[in-house]
């Protein structure tokens, strides 16, 4: 499966990603890099990978749908034939997500459909949570939206901030991200209505 990344920052998901894709096995690939900030860190990881890069900003283009159709554009010429948002932050068009639509994932840190948007983690803690944690699932036109492929939880500790909690729903966002890709890679996920059906499960 030849996958394109979109990232707009730090890219710690890519990273987990471009590691995963090195085990011989792994059935992904990623063939491009995109972020719609010159300024993500996570490019230097791609240039770092010898994955090629590009970067699309916004402001270049009259409106979203235009900015959009260029990405698509991008990723084609590549031979993209699937997604990985790994902290894009940057609303799609419904039209890009329908052109991708099953082809395009995303990972959320929080325990979807509790807390999609920002500030996920203070939210948590500030709801009495004991469970938080990430969710890679199905892009849809709605925000943080779409069927669930795979979830990982942690625990809330007493005296967590939302870094201390972050963090640690971070390391679990860096094993469940490949996991998942490898299970959509492996054609083991099979997509109906608003829920996701795993193969063996
Ligand atoms: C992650 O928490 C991800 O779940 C969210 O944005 C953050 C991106 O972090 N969508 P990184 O750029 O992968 O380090």
């Amino acid at each position: 499966l030849k996958v394109s990344v979109l990232i707009s920052g730090r890219g710690s998901n890519l990273q987990a990603l471009i590691d995963a894709c090195r085990a011989p096995d792994f059935p992904a690939e990623i063939v491009m890099v995109v972020s719609n900030r010159p300024d993500a860190q996570g490019l230097f990881r791609a240039q770092a990978a010898g994955i090629s890069t590009a970067v699309i900003e916004p402001r270049d283009f009259p409106d979203k749908v235009s900015f959009d159709r260029a990405m698509t554009e991008i990723l084609e010429s590549s031979g993209t034939g699937f997604i990985c948002l790994a902290g894009f932050m940057r609303l799609l068009s419904p039209e890009f997500v329908d052109h991708w639509r099953d082809r395009m994932i995303n990972i959320h840190p929080s325990l979807l459909p509790l807390f999609p948007g920002l500030d996920t983690h203070r939210r948590a803690l500030d709801a009495g949570m004991r469970l938080h944690g990430c969710s890679v699932h199905f892009v849809r036109h709605e925000m943080d939206s779409g069927p669930i492929i795979g979830q990982a939880a942690v625990a809330v500790l007493d005296g967590d901030d939302p870094d201390s909690l972050s963090s640690r729903v971070l390391e679990a966002e860096h094993l469940l991200y490949p996991w998942c890709l490898e299970l959509v890679a492996r054609g083991m996920v099979t997509v109906t209505g608003d829920t996701c059906r795993i193969a063996g499960h």
